[in-house]
């Protein structure tokens, strides 16, 4: 009878935090494993982007693990591939190394769920022995051939941590994991200290809804995840500027505005989505073409907008500091239609400036 077992964990650790270690302590205890091989992601197949590199989340990981006394190896085959891989060729790669072993795949309730969606599922479920982790919130719907572990877990999420720490708040992590995020500006940290510096707390905040708006969309729509936040995150970057400087800085970062000088007259709370979009070029070094046409278009919309743009759009529309009438419609319709959800932001956002007798760009 062979006895050699391995228990493989793999996650995105993007950050690694409390609940992995949890989980993984608690799977070590039930079946005390041979050996625990842990596989960072490299690209998840649900996912378009992660917000640290794979050496950052490698590291971090890592960090945490030792942290917490425990044995483990780190397998780089996903990075190997550098590409989105799958967990049947995970399960070939493993099955190739360890040819006696007993494997089993530890995972949490969240993930299991959705097991049936996976790629050729079958082979995983035939070369791993399933391990679930009971997450609150993700009733495990089919419990056969399965271990569960007892209790349940903390309902902590990577993507929670990450929202915490656009709001500089740091309170959910390891303080190792925390120092190494900041020392290495992960997940934007850098840049929401020098956005704090130059926005007011009413507007800061606005940023960081929009902000965790945008990201939100850009997952339901499949657009660049990084690229939202960027753009999200400095799209209101001069809007507490006097108007001066704003068209100093459209003036020396060469951002082309139709009409400028009717406008800075005739509609000068608008002219700060040029000055951002520059200011976004000139100190922060944003060079991406989509991001820039994003911040630039966030206010009047455009004839053609991207879906990046459209995005920014709505994330800033109906982030949480707003309150007119059609907010929460345009909030239910952008998780169905982002086009449905666009052309009624539009649409209040004309009503609204007709109202008040404004100036419509167009
Ligand atoms: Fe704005
Ligand atoms: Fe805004």
């Amino acid at each position: 009878m062979n006895n050699f077992s391995i228990l493989v964990f793999g996650a995105s650790f993007d950050p690694p935090h409390r609940y992995h270690i949890e989980i993984l302590k608690s799977a070590i205890r039930e079946i005390k494993p041979s050996k625990v091989i842990i596989i960072p992601s490299f690209l998840s197949p649900f996912k378009t982007s992660h917000f640290a590199d794979y050496r950052h989340r490698r590291k971090m990981i890592k960090m945490l693990l030792e942290k917490n006394n425990l044995k483990f190896q780190i397998d780089d085959f996903e990075l190997k591939k550098k590409r989105k891989t799958y967990t049947y060729e995970l399960a070939r790669h493993l099955k190739n190394k360890h040819k006696k072993a007993v494997f089993y795949f530890l995972m949490g309730s969240d993930s299991y769920n959705l097991i049936k969606k996976w790629k050729r599922h079958k082979e995983v479920l035939k070369t791993f022995k399933i391990i679930v982790a009971q997450r609150k919130g993700y009733e495990i719907k089919n419990k056969k051939n399965i271990l569960i572990l007892k209790g349940k877990f903390s309902n902590l999420s990577s993507t929670q941590i990450r929202n915490r720490i656009l709001n500089d708040d740091y309170s959910l992590i390891d303080s190792s994991i925390k120092r190494y995020i900041k020392k290495n500006s992960l997940y934007f940290s850098k840049m929401i200290k020098d956005i704090k510096k130059i926005q007011t707390r009413k507007r800061f905040n606005h940023t960081i809804s929009t902000t965790i708006g945008a990201i939100e969309l850009s997952k339901i729509y499949k657009a660049d995840t990084l690229k939202a936040a960027i753009a999200a995150l400095l799209h209101d970057i001069t809007k507490d500027m006097e108007l001066s400087k704003q068209l100093k800085i459209i003036k020396r970062s060469k951002m082309k505005v139709k009409d400028l000088e009717e406008l800075s007259v005739k509609a000068p709370q608008i002219i700060h989505q040029w000055a951002s979009a520059g200011y976004a070029k000139l100190k922060f070094k944003i060079k991406d073409k989509e991001i820039l046409s994003a911040i630039s278009k966030h206010t009047t919309g455009d004839k053609k907008m991207s879906l990046l743009d459209k995005i920014i759009y709505i994330a800033d529309i109906q982030a949480m500091d707003r309150n007119f009438k059609e907010v929460k419609m345009i909030r239910r319709l952008s998780l169905k239609s982002l086009y449905l959800a666009y052309n009624k932001a539009r649409e209040a956002k004309m009503k609204y400036i007709r109202k008040k007798s404004g100036f419509i760009y167009e």
